[in-house]
C-alpha cells in the first residue's frame, strides 16, 4: 500500500561525506601501530521534510552506526550533518539540547533501551522531566497514557515493568517514549527485527499511522526490504559502509540496477509460488571490514563482476532517471 502523504521537497537532514572509523587496537608501545576499522566510507543522503526514508543492507553494513552518528552517540570521523541547515556536529549546550529534542531515535533492541527496574509509564515521560523539569508531573503522566493508548496499549500496561511485556509491546513503549517530545523526525533502527512477522507488520502500520497523524519525518533502518517497500518513499542501499544504490520506491523495487540491490530484492519471499523470477541469489559471506576487498567491495560476491571491478572502486553516480548507483557495469563505456 502506498502512503498518501504529501512530501515536501524541503531538505530536513543532510548527511555529507560521513565517515566513521573505530579504534580497535591501541598503541601500547611506540613501535606498535594503531588499528582502525573503517565502518562508514563517505555516506551522502538528504532526507526531505515529511518523507519516509529507508536505509537497508545486510547486518554489519553500517546502518546503526550511521544512525548513532546522526544522534551524536558517536562522533563522526569526518563529514557533516545538517538539520534544517544547522550543522549538528560540534553543536553544544542549549542549542544542541533544543535540536536534539526534534530528532528521536528508536533503538534496535527495545529491552536494552528500557530500564528493567522502572515502570514503563515513568520511562515514557522521563524525557519530559529531562527537558522541562519535574513540575508538570500530572500532565506528563496524562500525556504518556495518551501516547500509550495511541500505540495500541492500555493505561494498566504503564504500571508494568519491561519484562512483563511482550516484545511487540516493549517496542510500542519505546516508540511512545520517542514520541513524547513531539519530535519532527524519528529514526527507527530495525524496530522489528526481533519480533515475529505479524507483530512486525503491526509496528510498521503503527509507524505509518504516526506519520499520517503527526506528519513526522522518518528514517527507517532495516534489512527487511519488504517492510521498506511498504513504508519508505526513497531508500538508500548500503554495502560494507558504502551506498551502492539510492532511488525512490517505484524505481528501486520495479527496476533495481545494482547487482546487490537485485539480489536483496530477489530474496524477498513471494507469496504466490506460481510467480517465477530471475534468480540472483547472493553467494558467499560478507567480507571482514578489517580486510575489505580491493576495488568494488561487492565484487567477490557479484554475479556480473568484471576484471576491472577488483581494481577500481566505483563512484556513486547520478543516472539519467535520477537514481544513484555505484557499479562499474553501469558506467558509460563499460560493458558488463
Ligand atoms: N563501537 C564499535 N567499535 C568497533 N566496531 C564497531 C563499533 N560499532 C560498530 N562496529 C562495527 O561496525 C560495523 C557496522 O556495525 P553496525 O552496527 O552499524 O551495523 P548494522 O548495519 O546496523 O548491522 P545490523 O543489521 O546487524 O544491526 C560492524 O562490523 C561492527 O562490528
Ligand atoms: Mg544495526
Amino acid at each position: 500500500m502506498d502512503t498518501v502523504i504529501d512530501i515536501k521537497t524541503e531538505e530536513m537532514l543532510k548527511v555529507e561525506n560521513l565517515t566513521k572509523k573505530f579504534l580497535i587496537k591501541k598503541q601500547k608501545m611506540p613501535w606498535q601501530k594503531k588499528k582502525y576499522v573503517h565502518v562508514l566510507n563517505g555516506i551522502n543522503f538528504t532526507i526531505n521534510e515529511g518523507e519516509a526514508f529507508g536505509l537497508v543492507g545486510e547486518s554489519g553494513c553500517g546502518k546503526s552506526t550511521t544512525a548513532k552518528v546522526i544522534m551524536d552517540i558517536y562522533s563522526p570521523t569526518t563529514g557533516s550533518i545538517k538539520y534544517n541547515s544547522t550543522e549538528l556536529t560540534g553543536l553544544k549546550g542549549k542549542e544542541k539540547k533544543a535540536i536534539r529534542k526534534d530528532i528521536q531515535y528508536v533503538f534496535q533492541d527495545p529491552m536494552g533501551a528500557l530500564n528493567p527496574r522502572i515502570a514503563v509509564i515513568e520511562q515514557i515521560y522521563e524525557p519530559l522531566i529531562i527537558h522541562y523539569g519535574r513540575k508538570g508531573h500530572k500532565e506528563y503522566y496524562k500525556k504518556a497514557v495518551d501516547l500509550l493508548e495511541s500505540v495500541g496499549m492500555k493505561e494498566a500496561h504503564g504500571k508494568m515493568y519491561p519484562h512483563q511485556l511482550s516484545g511487540g509491546q516493549r517496542q510500542r513503549v519505546v516508540l511512545a517514549r520517542a514520541m513524547i517530545l513531539e519530535p519532527e523526525m524519528l529514526i527507527c533502527d530495525e524496530p522489528i527485527s526481533a519480533l515475529d512477522v505479524s507483530i512486525q507488520a503491526q509496528v510498521v502500520n503503527l509507524l505509518m499511522k504516526i506519520r499520517e497523524e503527526k506528519g513526522i519525518t522518518l528514517l527507517f533502518i532495516s534489512h527487511d526490504l519488504s517492510m521498506v517497500r511498504h513504508l519508505c518513499d526513497r531508500t538508500v542501499v548500503m554495502y560494507m559502509g558504502n551506498i551502492v544504490e539510492f532511488a525512490d520506491r517505484e524505481t528501486l523495487f520495479n527496476n533495481p540496477l545494482h547487482p546487490y540491490t537485485k539480489s536483496l530484492i530477489n530474496a524477498i519471499p513471494i507469496p504466490d509460488p506460481r510467480i517465477k523470477r530471475e534468480e540472483t541469489i547472493l553467494e558467499g559471506e560478507i567480507p571482514s571490514l578489517l580486510h575489505p576487498p580491493s576495488g568494488c567491495r561487492f565484487h567477490p560476491r557479484c554475479p556480473i563482476a568484471m576484471p576491472e571491478c577488483s581494481i577500481r572502486e566505483p563512484e556513486l553516480k547520478i543516472l539519467p532517471d535520477g537514481r544513484q548507483a555505484a557499479c562499474l557495469a553501469l558506467e558509460e563505456g563499460v560493458k558488463s
